[in-house]
């Protein structure tokens, strides 16, 4: 076991992984401006939008309009996802500097998501990621379902690794390890994850829980004592992928932020700033969020 970390970095993914799964669209204006409140929060880290096929997310559909409006702020970052080529032109011509390929560690869902196997995107994810950066673009890789499949069941540890291992030899800089339908516990996160940090560096490591079983706050309890320090949430608990049945939303960025200020850890998120924003996008998707502590006063 490590000591806790002193200082965390929350990548906030709820204008992505969160919009992409409501029912109700949300207008680009009404996007930039939770963006916008997020910022204002101290999250210096945001999935703002995906290029994917527009039919496949429409929600996500007006990412080309969304990414030219968000203000530039020292030190904050936006990233977008980006299935393939295609994906990657409407990302440079939108501007922005970062973006995220992503696969599976289970071929079925895989195909569900993006229709290729796993194989095959990373062939596909090869001249994206090298064009990006050649662009001076960074990269992040996603890795999905690395506990559970929601249609294979148990995912192996030697799976994810391999998966792991070949994104960072595309060029990502971090990788993202999905617990896609939150279905892991802590057990899962010591087996999966002691393995993954025997053969590449905790620091290139995320942790992106689904909170589906209420797992969520208890495994990032489990990562933090084996060293890892950087974790995605989503603002209020937005969240889920169209393509995973069961999977319900991502660990709400309150719920960890409060966590983490409990155990002493920094993170440079101010609590009360960001309900605002979630109070802000629960209002237009016109229902309540899950997050426990946005209920809070
Ligand atoms: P496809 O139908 O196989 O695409 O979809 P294709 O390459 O055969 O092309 C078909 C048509 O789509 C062509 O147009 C392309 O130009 C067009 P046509 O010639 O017929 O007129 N096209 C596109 N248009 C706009 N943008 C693009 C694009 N690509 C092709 N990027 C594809 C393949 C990957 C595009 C599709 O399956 C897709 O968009 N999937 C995205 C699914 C998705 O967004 N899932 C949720 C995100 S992943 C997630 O949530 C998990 C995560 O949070 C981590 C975790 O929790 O585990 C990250
Ligand atoms: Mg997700």
């Amino acid at each position: 076991m490590s000591p806790l970390p002193r200082t965390v970095r929350i990548v906030e993914v709820g204008p992505r992984d969160g919009l992409q799964n409501e029912a109700r669209a949300v207008s680009t204006e009404k996007k930039a401006e939770f963006i916008r409140l997020l910022v204002a929060a101290g999250l210096k880290d945001i999935e703002a939008a995906s290029f994917v096929h527009p039919k496949w997310v429409p929600q996500l559909a007006d990412a080309e309009q969304l990414i030219p409006r968000l203000e530039s702020v020292q030190g904050v970052r936006y990233s977008a996802l980006v299935p393939n080529m295609k994906g990657l032109e409407r990302a440079i011509s939108s501007g922005i500097r970062r973006i995220a390929v992503f696969t599976a560690a289970s071929e079925t869902f895989n195909r569900k998501n993006i229709n290729m196997g796993i194989q095959e995107s990373l062939e596909g994810f090869k001249p994206v990621a090298d064009r990006a950066l050649k662009e001076g673009m960074s990269v992040r890789g996603y890795v999905s379902t690395c506990f559970v499949c929601p249609y294979e069941g148990a995912v192996t540890k030697e799976k994810v690794a391999e998966v792991v291992g070949a994104l960072l030899d595309l060029g990502a800089d971090e990788v993202s390890i999905g617990d896609t339908i939150g279905a892991a516990s802590p057990r899962d996160v010591e087996i999966t994850c002691g393995h993954l940090i025997g053969q590449f560096p905790v620091e290139k490591l995320a942790m992106h829980f689904h909170d589906t079983y209420g797992m969520a706050v208890a495994n990032v309890y489990q990562s933090l004592q084996m060293g890892f320090t950087i974790f995605d949430s989503s603002a209020g608990g937005l969240g889920g992928c169209p393509y995973a049945p069961g999977a319900s939303g991502n660990l709400a960025t309150e719920d960890l932020a409060y966590l983490l200020d409990r155990l002493g850890i920094h993170t440079g998120v101010s609590l009360k700033l960001l309900r605002q924003a979630s109070r802000f996008i629960a209002e237009e998707l016109a229902h309540e969020l899950p997050s426990r502590v946005l209920r809070t006063s």
